[in-house]
């Protein structure tokens, strides 16, 4: 039989791979799943209460502590990119001023995200939620939190663009306090958890409103102080889940447990030792 040629061996092995790569489809992200039992504890803005929230410290921190999620802030930088902090401003969480939509990534880049909260955390930058899915997804759970939809439009479509890159997307939630946000992002991929925030100053949600909710959402959160066993009932009732979070309840661990919610959104992600440490900053 005559020999093949290197040149035509090599030509047939990429054919083999290329066809291989057809028939068992390519995917950069292959699916990974986080497993997740009762309860669950959420990493608010990262551990945020040992590092500065939001930055890459407080996630890996987060992942550290044991938490099942974390939890992050997304905005849209002027050269639209999808952005982790949690203010509308750069002010508060960096040594910049002004509007996240005013700064390109390269000048949010430039900015210190660390030394605000301590010294011995400068040098810390934004992170992009492309990051964060790159060094977290798989590892642990991610509760993506779209803030103000309305000054960012087409921020819907950007996330869900991002989401789909990854196979299974079972171990993200994404929310909102703007229910047509979240509307929108479940009719683009439908297989993706939703949370809806309510907000405190609103009264608790009716029958007819929590059987709209859940139509679409798997979660719908509150703020500790603003609900109670008997709505948290009905929102299982309706086939929900309910998370809570504080910003200044002392009893939020101790009341999650009472009211029977499905898990806690605390600064601090482990079982409580002291309660006191699991409150969210302000
Ligand atoms: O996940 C709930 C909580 O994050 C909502 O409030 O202000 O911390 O984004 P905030
Ligand atoms: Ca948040």
């Amino acid at each position: 039989m005559r020999k093949l040629g290197k040149k035509k061996v090599s030509l047939l092995a990429g054919l083999v791979s290329a066809c291989l790569l057809l028939l068992v489809g390519f995917n950069e992200h292959p699916p990974k799943q986080v497993e997740m039992t009762g309860m669950i504890s959420v990493a608010h803005r990262g551990a945020s209460s040992y590092a500065p929230e939001n930055t890459q410290a407080a996630f890996q921190k987060g992942l550290e502590l044991g938490a099942d999620f974390l939890e992050s802030d997304v905005h849209l930088s002027k050269d639209g990119e999808l952005v982790i902090l949690h203010d509308e401003k750069v002010d508060r969480t960096t040594n910049g001023t002004g509007f996240v939509k005013d700064y390109t990534l390269a000048e949010l880049k430039e900015l210190d995200a660390g030394m605000s909260f301590d010294a011995s955390f400068s040098g810390e930058k934004i992170i992009t939620l492309d990051e964060l899915l790159d060094e977290f997804y798989g590892e642990i759970g991610l509760l993506i939190e779209i803030k103000k939809p309305k000054l960012y439009p087409g921020i819907e479509e950007k996330v869900v663009e991002l989401l789909k890159k990854y196979e299974d997307v079972s171990g993200v939630i994404v929310q909102s306090f703007d229910i047509e946000s979240m509307k929108k992002i479940h009719s683009l991929l439908p297989e993706l958890q939703i949370a809806v925030l309510m907000k405190p100053s609103t009264l608790l949600p009716t029958s007819k409103r929590l059987e709209d909710l859940t139509s679409f959402a798997t979660y719908i959160n509150f703020d500790v102080s603003y609900i109670n066993k008997r709505m948290v009932d009905r929102i299982h009732a309706y086939g929900g889940k309910v998370l809570v979070w504080s910003k200044r309840d002392q009893q939020l661990i101790s009341k999650g447990f009472q009211y029977g919610v499905d898990g806690i959104i605390t600064d601090f992600s482990q079982w409580p030792v002291e309660e006191p440490t699991f409150l969210a900053r302000q």
